[in-house]
């Protein structure tokens, strides 16, 4: 869906721990890893180029034992990693689980975004604590000047 979105002159570059099975459109590319243990450069490529959207359907294998503070720490990695893949104005829409941390989430991705909110697609079961933050707006961080600049 989001290879025709971007058509064959965009890209897409998706990142699991479990490598990908079924063929992908040219514009696509997948990486097997941990997203928390890769540097942003691994997904932006040696040129660096920030995307316009992040999406993100991380979640834990569920055990039915924190898997809401689990989902609530793959989210703040990926909110961390942002400065190095989103561009200005950009958007985000990320999983979640529902639990103590997910109003907490919530507030600090708005502090990112213009506007942020929790979003509950009808696809999700009414019982699943699953569910979306759906982001716009991205406000990056201006990047420090360099040393000497200006004087
Ligand atoms: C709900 S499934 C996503 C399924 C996917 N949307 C699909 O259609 O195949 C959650 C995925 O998050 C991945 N995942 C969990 N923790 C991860 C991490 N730290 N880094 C990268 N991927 C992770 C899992 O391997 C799993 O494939």
């Amino acid at each position: 869906m989001t290879a025709e979105i971007v058509g064959p002159r965009g890209r897409v570059v998706g990142i699991d721990l479990k490598a990908v099975e079924h063929a992908m459109p040219a514009q696509v590319h997948t990486l097997v890893g941990d997203l928390e243990r890769t540097p942003p450069e691994a997904l932006t490529g040696p040129g660096g180029g920030l995307f316009d959207v992040v999406i993100s359907d991380m979640a834990p294998n569920t055990s039915g034992h924190g898997d809401d503070l689990v989902s609530a720490r793959l989210c703040r990695s990926l909110l961390d990693m942002l400065p190095g893949v989103l561009a200005p104005g950009g958007g985000l829409t990320m999983k979640i689980f529902e639990g103590q941390e997910y109003p907490a989430v919530v507030r600090e991705t708005q502090r990112l975004f213009r506007e942020a909110k929790g979003f509950k697609p009808k696809a999700c079961r009414d019982v699943s604590r699953e569910t979306y933050i759906v982001a716009r707006g991205y406000r990056a961080p201006t990047p420090p000047a360099a040393e000497g600049a200006g004087g």
